[in-house]
């Protein structure tokens, strides 16, 4: 066993987990590969219907949104103003299949990643409480 050292860097510490996702450049090849992942799964059908058409805006506002909740640089707030996550979500019908659907793609685009595997854990891990703030029905 081995025991953590508290003087370690951890991820989720200052932008940790903002370098360790290759910064905004390696963001957005994560969320390009999650929208191709939602564009291509079966089971995300009806989560793919729920945005428009042209994917670009979307790509950019998950992209830019990632890059402030990985401890980098808040894009989203300087291109689109403050966001709540509930808040953005509250016009959509995203149960619990809807919100595993979601976080499938994200498995999906993680793999193809060259991420440390235990940051690849890790983010699964921790996009799990804003995937279940979207929710909006049970
Ligand atoms: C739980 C399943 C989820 C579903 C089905 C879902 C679906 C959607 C849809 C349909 C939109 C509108 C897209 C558009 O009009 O361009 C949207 C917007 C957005 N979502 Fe999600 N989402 C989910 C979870 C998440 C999570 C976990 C995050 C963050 C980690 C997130 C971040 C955002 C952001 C930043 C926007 C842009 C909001 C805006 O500017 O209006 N979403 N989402």
């Amino acid at each position: 066993m081995q025991i953590s050292d508290p003087n370690q860097p951890r991820y989720g510490d200052g932008d940790i987990s903002f370098q360790a996702a290759g910064g905004e450049a390696g963001i957005r090849k994560l969320v390009d590969a999650f929208y191709d992942a939602m564009e291509q799964l079966p089971e995300a059908r009806r989560i793919r219907a729920m945005h428009p058409d042209n994917l670009d805006e979307s790509r950019d506002k998950l992209a830019s949104f990632l890059c402030g909740w990985l401890g980098g640089p808040k894009r989203y707030r300087e291109k689109y103003g403050p966001i709540r996550i509930p808040a953005a979500h509250s016009h959509l019908e995203i149960g619990p299949a809807e919100r595993d659907a979601w976080l499938l793609c994200m498995e999906k685009a993680l793999e193809s990643q060259p991420f440390a595997t235990d940051f690849k854990k890790y983010l699964l891990e921790q996009l799990f409480v804003p995937a279940e703030r979207s929710r909006t029905r049970d």
